[in-house]
């Protein structure tokens, strides 16, 4: 195989990680304590799902009656137009249809529908009362018919394809829709992502918030691949890291207000020897103080702070106000004209793009350096963000 078809296949693949069953819960729980009638009277749309694979659908149907839901809508996308979907079956909803047709089956994207009709006669309102039928195209979530799904929805809910998290939000933020989706942390300062994120249009969802996800993968997935193991149900799984929801519903976590020392007992008392020893330091690129950890924020302070952009599992929008990030979105006070990477005092080729936050240092000691006409060393990604009382 060519190294580009490699790739895209590669890509392909990551876009078929199923979530479990119980990251839905948990997520959904969060939703409903803050607000229990979250779902109530409301259009939900589960798109790039499918009710035989995810479980979005699955779940929302079992809770249909409880949560209050006016009408579900789930679509799922065509196996011909996804390189990702070798494991693709026909789902037993068509098999046992009369308008199954084997053909449209694989050219067409489908829709499923429920609605408050007990149509199974059994007394009650589930998955076996979904309605099915063949979109007119592929199920792409661009699509002119998703859109207008999205566009009669109230909350949209999925696990987008990991490689169009991008087009999906901003589908997600063109609709004003609520919505809570499942993405990686490094979305963060994405240009679609993070102004939504800055403007306080989107947050991280409260139920995961470190460590790994395991996400069900198709059979034909590598189990070589790191991360994968086969689970007692024989289905195989892989463990992903940095996984979060992005979501615009309310929860109470982002309520809580981070309790926080002084500067100076941060200096003094800090659990980082890093802050005690070297203190805050400034940036020698942008007008704001360099905080390496959320929990040695200094709550006195009342000027420019960057911090991780893990800092998010914990912001409370009354807190804190988030006015930019490190990657091309925030004024910098200097722009280097060389920029030449030391590794152990060894030069190297320089081959990440700009620098991002850079804090002075003395001399090119043990570790990695940036020379820009003197010492600097860089930092990751950064958010800056200020206390609200502060203004
Ligand atoms: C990460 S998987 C998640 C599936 C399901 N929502 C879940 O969480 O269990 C993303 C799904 O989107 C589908 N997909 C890929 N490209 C798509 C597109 N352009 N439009 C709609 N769905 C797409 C994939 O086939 C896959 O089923």
């Amino acid at each position: 195989m060519a190294n580009t078809d490699l790739s895209a296949a590669r890509v392909a693949q990551k876009n078929e990680f199923y979530t479990q069953w119980v990251d839905i819960e948990r997520e959904v729980n969060a939703y409903l304590e803050y607000d229990p009638d979250v779902f109530r009277d409301k259009t939900v749309l589960l798109p790039c799902d499918d009710p035989e694979w995810s479980n979005f659908t699955k779940f929302f149907a079992l809770h249909f009656a409880d949560l209050g839901i006016k009408k579900l809508i789930s679509t799922s996308y065509a196996p011909n137009s996804n390189a990702g979907a070798s494991f693709y079956t026909p789902t037993l909803f068509e098999l046992d249809d009369p308008d199954y047709d084997p053909d449209k089956s694989m050219e067409r994207g489908r829709v499923f529908t429920l609605l408050p009709h007990d149509i199974s006669g059994d007394g009650r309102v589930d998955i076996d009362d979904l309605e099915w039928d063949y979109l007119d195209g592929d199920g792409d979530f661009r699509s002119e018919e998703v859109t207008a799904l999205r566009d009669e929805a109230d909350i949209v809910i999925t696990n987008p394809p990991f490689s169009l998290f991008r087009a999906f939000v901003s589908w997600l933020a063109e609709g004003n829709v609520q919505f809570s989706v499942i993405g990686n942390m490094n979305a963060i300062t994405y240009k679609e992502v993070f102004p939504l994120i800055r403007d306080n249009r989107m947050w991280l969802g409260p139920t995961i918030s470190s460590g790994d996800r395991e996400f069900r993968v198709p059979e034909s997935y590598p189990l070589n691949a790191a991360g994968t193991r086969i689970g007692e149900d024989g289905s195989r799984y892989i463990r992903v890291k940095g996984v979060r929801w992005f979501t615009s519903i309310e929860h109470g976590r982002r309520h809580e207000p981070l309790q926080l020392m002084s500067m100076a007992d941060n200096l003094k008392y800090s659990k980082h020897r890093e802050v005690r020893d070297a203190g805050y330091e400034r940036y020698d690129n942008f007008d704001a103080i360099e905080v390496p950890f959320t929990d040695a924020i200094p709550g006195d302070y009342d000027g420019l702070m960057g911090v991780p952009i893990t800092f998010l599992d914990k912001y409370n929008p009354e807190q804190f106000e988030i006015v930019g990030s490190s990657e091309g979105d925030y004024p910098r006070t200097k722009k280097y004209g060389k920029k030449e990477r030391v590794v152990d005092g060894v030069r190297k080729k320089s081959n990440s793009g700009t620098l991002s936050g850079a804090i002075r240092v003395d001399s090119f000691g043990p570790g990695t350096f940036f020379d820009v006409g003197y010492p600097v060393r860089g930092v990751y990604k950064r958010l800056f963000i200020k206390q609200r009382r502060a203004q």
